[in-house]
This record gives C-alpha cells, sequence and structure tokens, in this order.
C-alpha cells in the first residue's frame, strides 16, 4: 500500500540528482560573475581561504585557537559584504551565485533528514493524479463543486444527497485499507461519477494509489493482455486493478456480459476482497437488475460485501446543459 511503486521509483531516481543542477547552475553563475569582475573572483580565492583558516581553528585546540576562530570568522564576515555589495553594483541580487534550489527547505533533496519533504510528496501526489486514469476529470469535479441545490428539497432528495455527500467526505478523510467497498446506485447524471473522482482526489492527495476506470475500458485492457498482441498487449496493465489502493470501477453494466468479462469481474472481486484493499462502483443497474446479470457468485459478492449508496434526484447533466 502506498504510493504507486513505479512513480516512486521514477520520483526518487529524479531526485537522485534534482540537487546537482542547482549546483552547476551555481558554478556557471560564478564563472560568469569572476569573468565579470576579477575583484570578486580575488574575494571568492581569499574567501576559500579564509574558510580554510575557520576549519582549521576549528579543529585545532592548541593556544588562543578562540581568538584565531573569532579572528578568522570576522575576516569572513567582511569579505562577504563586500562581495554582495560588488554583485549588487554589478546589478546581480547578493545570492546570485548561490545553488537556485527549488525547494530551500530540503536544498532538493526530498528529504530532510529522514522525512519526506513536502516538495517530493507534491510531486507524487502530481504524478498520482497523472497516473490515476482520472485525467480532466479530476480538474473540475470536487467536493467543493458538488451543489446539494440541484437536488429537490421538497421530497427528501437533498437531504439523501446531503448523506451521501458527508457520508463520501469522511470515508475520503479516513481512507485506509479497512475502509468499505463502496457501491452507488442511481439514475444517470445524478454525480456517482463526480463524488468518485472527489474521493480519487482527497485519496490520492492523502497519499494512496488510487485507480479509476470504467468497466468497459478494464475489460478491454484484459482482453488486449489476454488476446492482443505487440504494443497493445505491452500496454495492457491488468494487474493495476488488484495492486492499487482503492479502485474505482465506474459504470458497471454498461460492458457487454460474456464468459470472459465475467471471470475478469470475479478474479478481481475476488482478490480485491481477499486482500482487503477497498473497492467503489459505480451503476446505473437496481439490485434486481444485477441480481439479474451478474452471475450469483458475482452479485453474492456484490450485496454481502460492498456498503450501497442510493443517488436520487433528476439528471443533473441535463439541468446543467439546460442552464447554458
Ligand atoms: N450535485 C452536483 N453538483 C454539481 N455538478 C454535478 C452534481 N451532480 C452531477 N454534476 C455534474 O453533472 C454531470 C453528470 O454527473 P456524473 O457524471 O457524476 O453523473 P453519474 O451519476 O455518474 O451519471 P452516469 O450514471 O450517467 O455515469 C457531471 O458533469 C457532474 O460534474
Ligand atoms: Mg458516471
Ligand atoms: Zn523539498
Amino acid at each position: 500500500m502506498g504510493y504507486n511503486q513505479e512513480n516512486y521509483k521514477r520520483i526518487r531516481e529524479e531526485y537522485r540528482t534534482k540537487y546537482l543542477r542547482a549546483y552547476e547552475e551555481a558554478n556557471r553563475r560564478m564563472a560568469e560573475v569572476h569573468a565579470k569582475s576579477p575583484e570578486i573572483a580575488a574575494i571568492d580565492r581569499e574567501l576559500s581561504m579564509a574558510g580554510a583558516e575557520i576549519a582549521l581553528a576549528v579543529i585545532g585546540t592548541g593556544e588562543g585557537y578562540k581568538e584565531k576562530l573569532a579572528a578568522a570568522e570576522q575576516k569572513n564576515l567582511a569579505l562577504q559584504k563586500k562581495r554582495g555589495v560588488l554583485l549588487q553594483k554589478l546589478g546581480y541580487p547578493a545570492n546570485y551565485t548561490l545553488p537556485p534550489y527549488e525547494c530551500p527547505k530540503c536544498k532538493d533533496f526530498g528529504f530532510v533528514d529522514t522525512k519526506m519533504c513536502d516538495c517530493m510528496r507534491r510531486e507524487l501526489v502530481m504524478a498520482a493524479y497523472e497516473s490515476s486514469g482520472l485525467g480532466e476529470l479530476m480538474r473540475t469535479q470536487s467536493f467543493a463543486s458538488f451543489d446539494l441545490s440541484f437536488y429537490s428539497a421538497e421530497n427528501g432528495d437533498r437531504s439523501r444527497m446531503q448523506y451521501n455527500l458527508d457520508f463520501l467526505k469522511r470515508y475520503a478523510e479516513d481512507f485506509d485499507m479497512q475502509s468499505d467497498n463502496l457501491l452507488f446506485f442511481g439514475a444517470t447524471g445524478l454525480g456517482k461519477t463526480h463524488l468518485s473522482t472527489s474521493i480519487a482526489r482527497r485519496v490520492i492527495e492523502r497519499g494512496y494509489d488510487v485507480y479509476y476506470t470504467s468497466a468497459i475500458g478494464m475489460f478491454s485492457d484484459f482482453e488486449h493482455a489476454r488476446f492482443g498482441s505487440g504494443a497493445e498487449r505491452a500496454a495492457a496493465e491488468p494487474t493495476r486493478y488488484i495492486d492499487c489502493d482503492l479502485l474505482i470501477l465506474d459504470d458497471l453494466g454498461t460492458e457487454v456480459i460474456n464468459q470472459f468479462t465475467t471471470s475478469c469481474l470475479y478474479m478481481i472481486l475476488n482478490n480485491r476482497i481477499n486482500l482487503k484493499r477497498p473497492t467503489i462502483i459505480n451503476t446505473n443497474l437496481t439490485g434486481k437488475e444485477l441480481q439479474a446479470k451478474y452471475a450469483d457468485r458475482i452479485a453474492s459478492r456484490l450485496f454481502g460485501e460492498f456498503k450501497p449508496l442510493q443517488f436520487v434526484g433528476v439528471d443533473v447533466r441535463r439541468r446543467k446543459l439546460m442552464a447554458k
């Protein structure tokens, strides 16, 4: 569990050499400044000598080493000051020749002591967004953009959807490998995908590996892995459906059901349930339809292992279109 392993490996690898970029840039700037100002070049030579004196004084214990240290430090400070003035006269900021780290906190190492730095965590989250399969949806759909006023307050729809919203916000906030499996029921355009995406976003931010897929997309991936050739086959990644911390399987019931899709679905559900990896499934089908459409061994898992959430209301997709 945790970060998607491939992303993690790639980003760790990038960080291994990232700090070198700042060093190289500092060296380049140093050469540029020295070419323009022999005076600064001379100061830098003196500074490196002063640095050596400080180092010697620090390791020394002999007579008067404290005074020597203080004197060397004094000299160092004075030189730094003079250097800063000269740099600024040339039109450079005083810190121009220091390594320009992207993240001063960890100096582009990605870790502060043994703790992962926020910058690396952010990179991992960005990569996880990219590899989640959510793409564009992620940009527009969030808990914050979920509007309850689309649901009627008179007939009780709104209070049910308010319950769903509150429950799912908490679900995303508390998500871990003990979290329930969820089954979103309801007609088209009621916000099932919207709330699934919102959960994905939050759970990814919290450092989990989330994978979102439509049922049709998943089955075609399995077909490519099984029957495809060449690039198609290489691109198929059926293990992700089992490996990810949270799988979101959208639009179950839109696929053509045959022996192959049935055995794939059974394999996924069974594995994820046994490994205790949460899954969220969305469907337009009713409980009766699910029962009729899927083999018993699948239906019994859907009913026995998933908490159902009913989505109600009038097609929000259409209402939004009409309002335009
Ligand atoms: N409560 C809401 N507030 C704001 N936008 C919403 C709300 N519910 C749905 N939408 C928007 O309406 C469109 C349809 O919603 P969504 O895709 O979540 O429906 P769905 O229940 O998944 O439908 P389907 O069963 O057809 O897949 C999306 O653009 C979504 O962002
Ligand atoms: Mg949907
Ligand atoms: Zn950092």
